[in-house]
């Protein structure tokens, strides 16, 4: 049996908790891994969720202030990154270079000048071309990959649109760092349909953004709090992107896929946001309906752990699976840029209201 890969959350905010538990669950559950450090520059974040999370585990867990020091320790052998998106980079390379394998948080970094330079720096060399997987969780997501599936069944013939919503109901917690609406969440979504279309980049985009109500009530800085962003394949394919910090009913994620024999729909907002529907009808009626079931991670934790902690956590487990075997990962530094390449040059051609034209 292999030995347990040693490894540190760095960044234990809103999501590095969670990570850091599907750490631990996967070290209880099948002995792959071993939680040995969580890292936070963040007042005593470190000592305190280190504190909390050594509860659940006899081995030791090191808190550590500075990822300097965490690589330098020899402690770990990987790491999860889900500092904020300002140091994702500065995080990444210190680990990397120290030998370590990164599943990194969206987006790569926080402009798109220091992720191609980032990308090339990986790219130089073949150690640090493997060292690094994007957390795109839903890669790793089962109703996401039920749909995938379909479409390479051919269910709903060759595919010409897809739509692809995310919507929070909340702001994001103050003092957390977004990089504007559409490199903070569009990214999600613009990997989504690259990842769906399994092709080249969109050669044109373009895109709309408002300030409607989130704005009024953060103090978190960023431009807009609703934006609609659309792609055009080469041929006749569109994408198009809804993300929204406004939508106070709840979380709601949503995908339509359009073939020319049918389409698929995944997720609903509804009462149970335990249960996501995957659901595609052709001509004639129903190609396939189901109603998968989430786990329930109980109610008070982010909306985003309800629909896609077990994602998270198979993300991880993957990761883990890659870094045993000294595998390649199938998502990596070159897919986070290019969702971020789609999601900035959207931000680029963004029009608000002054830009378009009076009735
Ligand atoms: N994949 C996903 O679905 C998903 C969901 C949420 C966040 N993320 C990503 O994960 C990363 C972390 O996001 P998060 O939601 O955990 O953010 P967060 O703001 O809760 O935490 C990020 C870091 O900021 C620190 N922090 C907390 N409050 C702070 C303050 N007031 N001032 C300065 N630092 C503070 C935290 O200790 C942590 O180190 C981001 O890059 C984000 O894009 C991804």
């Amino acid at each position: 049996m292999n030995k347990p890969i040693r490894m540190a959350v760095v960044g234990v905010g809103r999501i590095g908790v969670f990570h850091a538990r599907h750490v631990q669950e996967l070290a209880r559950e099948t002995g792959v891994c071993d939680l040995v450090a969580v890292s936070d520059t963040y007042g005593d974040t470190a000592s305190r969720v280190a504190a909390a999370l050594q509860a659940d585990q006899a081995t030791e867990i090191h808190a550590f202030n500075d990822v300097s020091d965490l690589a330098a320790s020899n402690a770990i052998d990987a790491a999860l990154v889900a500092s904020r998106t300002e140091d994702h980079e500065r995080d990444a390379r210190v680990l990397i270079d120290a030998g370590c394998r990164v599943l990194l948080e969206k987006p790569l970094t926080h402009s798109l000048a220091s992720a191609e330079a980032f990308v090339a720096d990986l790219n130089r060399d073949p150690r640090r071309k493997n060292a690094l997987m994007l957390a795109f969780m839903r890669r790793f997501d089962a109703p996401l990959l039920k749909a995938k599936a379909l479409l390479e069944q051919k269910a709903i013939g060759n595919v010409f649109k897809i739509v692809s919503v995310l919507e929070d109901p909340i702001p994001p917690p103050v003092g957390y760092n977004s990089a504007g609406l559409l490199t903070d969440m569009a990214v999600h979504n613009c990997d989504e349909i690259l990842w769906l279309l399994g092709g080249p980049l969109p050669e044109y985009v373009a895109a709309f953004g408002s300030n409607l109500y989130n704005c009024t009530i953060s103090t978190v800085e960023e431009d807009y709090d609703d934006a609609f962003l659309q792609m055009w394949f080469p041929g006749r394919t569109i994408g198009q992107v809804m993300v929204s910090r406004n939508h106070v009913a709840g979380y709601r994620n949503a995908t339509w896929i359009y073939g020319d024999d049918g389409v698929i729909h995944v997720g609903h907002f509804q009462e149970d946001p335990r249960k996501v529907e995957v659901e595609a009808y052709g001509r004639d009626g129903v190609i396939h309906k189901e109603s998968i079931s989430l786990r329930d991670y109980g109610p008070d934790v982010p909306v985003f752990i309800t629909r896609f902690g077990e994602s998270y956590k198979n993300e991880l487990d993957y990761f883990i699976t890659q870094c045993i075997t000294d595998a390649p990962f199938s998502v990596t530094h070159e897919d986070g840029l290019n969702a971020m390449r789609v999601a900035i040059a959207g931000g680029e051609a963004i029009c608000d209201r002054e830009d378009t034209t009076r009735v």
